[in-house]
């Protein structure tokens, strides 16, 4: 077996035993601060011992696994962090996240059974935060590391009305730290993650491996829509202020701005909702759901959110119906950083033998923290026919050791430049 396919061989073992750790029988579940999500940090902590890093747990339950440089001197205090997630969404891909943190404790073990030395500290970071399922807010982890997180997230509550303080202490993670495990901007050097595309772009090009461009804008909102809950027999349909009703038409609505915007990167989803006092004989007297909107610029995103909003309104008041919409998560555009895309194209270069393409990222990530940070660099792999957020998500053995190279060079371009 060459090195390249004993390195796939190697993330697929430990991609398949993340992927045992759930808290759902028979699909893969992992949401952040929950008991699996421990299991996993844990074996991922053994892992970065084993592959000779320095680990901690930071005050978000984030794993940190370090290796000095082989400098000294106050250049030696750099750090290159390298990361991805290790929550998972409902009935998730086993991929997805993990694949980037799994590459990362890979090719900081292979630098070091290679004997590369290197001019800066590196430091692998497993987040547990990056999808956003169990609290409104999302990437709680990686906005800790970059210092833009507020000590009011600790009162954030689940669907079982647990808080983020609660859950990070049941973890065992000391929380009354959250605020000071800010980074030093200039003790940092940018952040690098392994991803996989979740597009099918590339799968459909025929190529492995892709740099990133920058991460899409993306907003998160809260829809509320309050009615009359009443008797299903006996109010007359003329005067009924059917919440769930009223709601159905709103998201029609969504549907129909995203599919008749301006820009083809506009996308609008409500993939959670909830009526109330939800039951098969009651007029829904309310009802909430999720609105996530992405576009490739933050003035179509934003726009796209304002017409939302105002169609949602005209719709309520139609209906005689109180609407809502607050924003629980926003992010502009994040641009990835020329230098390191140039050092990724290069790495990307050498060992597919062929310059890759930019892709821009529809999908959110720990980058769009980070780079409050940082400069951000992405590294994309090919999955299956594009998908994810589904088990059916699939990378191939031999796209895993390419990627694991991609990033070793990687990391030896940035190296090279520093020298
Ligand atoms: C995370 O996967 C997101 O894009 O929401
Ligand atoms: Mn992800
Ligand atoms: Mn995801």
């Amino acid at each position: 077996m060459n090195d390249t396919l004993r390195l796939g061989e190697r993330a697929q073992a430990m991609i398949d035993a993340l992927a045992t750790i759930s808290a759902d029988q028979g699909r893969l579940t992992r949401l952040y601060l929950s008991p699996e999500h421990k299991r996993a940090a844990n074996l991922i902590g053994e892992w970065m011992r084993r592959a000779g890093l320095t680990v901690r747990m930071d005050a978000a339950a984030t794993m940190h696994g370090s290796r000095a440089a082989a400098i000294e001197g106050p250049r030696a205090r750099k750090r290159l962090l390298l990361g991805s997630h290790i929550d998972t969404v409902v009935d998730a891909g086993k991929y997805d996240g993990n694949l980037g943190v799994v590459v990362a404790v890979i090719a900081a073990d292979e630098l070091r059974t290679r004997g590369v030395a290197l001019p800066f500290e590196l430091e692998v970071l497993a987040f547990g935060d990056e999808e956003g399922v169990r609290y409104p807010k999302t990437l709680i982890s990686s906005s800790t590391i970059a210092g833009s997180v507020e000590a009011s997230v600790l009162d954030l509550t689940d669907a079982q009305g647990m808080t983020m303080g609660a859950a990070l202490a049941e973890f065992g993670a000391d929380s009354s730290h959250l605020t000071a495990e800010a980074y030093n901007r200039a003790d940092v050097l940018g952040y690098l993650e392994v991803h996989i595309e979740q597009g099918p772009v590339l799968d459909q090009a025929g190529e492995a491996l892709a740099v990133v461009s920058a991460i899409a804008s993306q907003g998160r909102y809260r829809a509320t829509v309050k009615g009359e809950a009443g008797h299903a027999g006996t109010v007359p349909m003329a005067v009924r202020h059917d919440a769930l009703a009223g709601a159905a038409e709103i998201i029609g609505l969504i549907e129909e701005i995203a599919r008749k915007g301006a820009r083809a990167s506009l996308v609008a989803t409500v993939g959670e909702i909830r009526a109330s006092p939800g039951a098969s004989n009651v007029i829904p007297g309310g009802a909430e759901f999720s609105i996530d909107v992405r576009a490739a610029d933050d003035a179509t995103r934003t726009a796209a959110a304002d017409a939302i909003r105002q169609s949602a309104k005209q719709i309520a008041l139609k209906r005689g119906l109180i609407f809502g919409m607050e924003t629980v998560h926003e992010k502009p555009v994040a641009v990835c950083a020329p230098r390191l895309k140039r050092a990724i194209a290069a790495a990307v270069t050498g060992v597919t033998g062929k310059a890759p393409r930019e892709l821009m990222s529809g999908a959110g990530h720990d980058g769009q923290a980070m780079i409050r940070l940082t400069d951000i660099g992405m590294i994309f792999v090919r999955c299956r026919a594009g998908i994810s957020h589904n088990p059916l998500e699939l990378v191939s053995v031999a796209d895993m050791g390419l990627a694991v190279e991609a990033l070793i060079a990687t990391i030896e371009e940035i190296a090279k430049e520093r020298a």
